[in-house]
């Protein structure tokens, strides 16, 4: 977590202290890191510069225009799943050529606004979905190229919400059926399948899942070649792990490592969709306590002013977010997991929860940290991917303002809401 670090016993993003920003925004507070963002953008396009590659930011990770403006100026392109994220990638400046569309359900809406904005390739989940998209492609005299997503039966080693290529998925497209479609895909006018695409899941701890996966897309390219379907794009998706524990996981150059003679063989180009590993530990969350509280069976809650609502990942998935106080002088420990959490002298084991009226409003179960009190900063970590993005008004809460820091420059990338955004688009009657 380099460009989040403690300096003189508080908590600093770049060259800038996180107290400087929360006098100025209050809490919640989303802060971004601009170096680490480009720097894990960077480091994959690195690990896969031996070929011809398109990397697609995954913008339902992080979908902050800045964000997806800055990756854009990068190079990158954009992996959507929605009309919204469309507009949202070109009006950040994302280059249509190279924003590719995924999702089980594609209205015909959002098929159209594709095809006007001329974009790279949709991924097709089903033979319904190629069908529409031929017949909207066909009313705009236009072709639509695609890939079809392949569900190749795979298990990702993920938590179950987040795994996406086994059998019981919804998502894409199983070989048999993929099969059906590349003996008739001549006869759909107005589509072009030229790519085959797969993601399994997220975050993927191992390269053996998409090492499984290659092995039976390539073999099924090369049937895809001798019915005449000239596949020349290997969409690998995303999945890309980051720790959240401060534990060492595998690199991006190991992904690519063995990924990559599988692309070669095929010569195809590759597209990728990241997005955790680009903006997972590039941001943190940062919120002040409200209250303590103890109960008489001895357990005690830290209150704090964030809540599920702004970080949705503890109670949907029990994802675990390291939490550490902003200003301390006991050092944050290089590795906290679940099961490796000490109660070492000086520090409580706590619950941290939110104010929201539900039982899984809780940020951590029995935490080791540094006693805080009311007013003190917390910052929770990994939170700049399936953070913000993921957050709703629940308990009519106002959403969080997000920051950015550039060096020793921070800015305000999204104004905190107010009461009047809660009810902006509401009538009485
Ligand atoms: N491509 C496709 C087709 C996807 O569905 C996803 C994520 C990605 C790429 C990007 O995956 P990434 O590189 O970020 O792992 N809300 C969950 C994660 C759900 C991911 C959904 N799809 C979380 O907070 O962990």
């Amino acid at each position: 977590m380099d460009a989040f670090y403690y300096k003189e016993n508080t908590l600093c993003c770049e060259d800038v202290k996180i107290n400087e920003i929360v006098s100025e925004t209050g809490t919640p507070v989303y802060i971004y890191s601009k170096n680490a963002i480009l720097s894990r953008f960077n480091e994959l396009k690195t690990a896969f510069q031996e070929v011809d590659t398109t990397i697609c930011f995954s913008v339902k990770s992080n979908s902050n225009l800045t964000i997806c403006k800055i990756l854009a100026n990068e190079g990158s392109g954009f992996d959507v799943v929605s009309g919204g994220e469309l507009f949202r990638a070109l009006k950040a400046g994302g280059t249509p050529s190279k924003i590719v569309f995924a999702g089980v359900g594609k209205t015909d809406k959002e098929i159209q606004y594709a095809l006007e904005n001329d974009i790279f390739m949709f991924n097709v989940e089903s033979i319904a979905e190629l069908e529409h998209i031929n017949a909207v492609a066909g009313n705009m005299t236009k072709t639509a190229k695609v890939a079809l997503r392949i569900n190749p039966d795979i298990d990702a080693k993920t938590h179950a919400k987040t795994t996406t290529g086994k059998k019981e998925n919804k998502f894409g497209i199983d070989l048999i059926v993929a099969e059906t479609i590349i003996e008739k895909a001549k006869s759909y006018k107005n589509v072009n399948v030229c790519g085959l695409h797969v993601h399994l899941g997220s975050p993927i701890y191992s390269v053996d899942p998409y090492v499984n996966a290659l092995k039976k897309i390539t073999v099924f390219i090369q049937k895809c070649r001798k019915t005449g379907i000239d596949i020349r794009y290997l969409n690998i998706g995303g999945g890309y792990c980051i720790s959240y524990t401060g534990e060492e996981v595998i690199k991006p150059k190991d992904y690519s490592a063995q990924i990559l003679p599988f692309v070669k063989e095929m010569q195809c180009q590759v597209i990728t969709e990241p997005g955790r590993f680009i903006a997972g530990n590039s941001g943190i969350l940062v919120t002040s306590v409200i209250y303590n509280k103890q109960n008489s069976h001895g357990k005690k809650f830290v209150i704090c002013d964030a809540a599920m609502n702004d970080l949705l990942r503890p109670a949907l998935y029990d994802a675990f977010h390291r939490i550490w106080p902003v200003n301390t002088n006991i050092a944050m420990p290089d590795i906290e997991a679940p099961d490796q959490c000490e109660v070492k002298q000086g520090m409580e084991l706590v619950d941290i929860v939110g104010p929201v009226c539900e039982s899984s409003d809780v940020f951590a179960k029995d935490r080791a940290i540094p006693p805080v009190n009311e007013g003190n900063l917390l910052a929770i970590f990994s939170a700049g991917a399936y953070g913000f993005s993921m957050s709703s008004s629940y308990n009519s809460r106002p959403r969080p303002c997000e920051i950015l820091v550039d060096k020793d420059k921070y800015f305000v990338i999204r104004k905190r809401e107010t009461y009047e955004d809660l009810i902006a688009g509401e009538d009485i009657i």
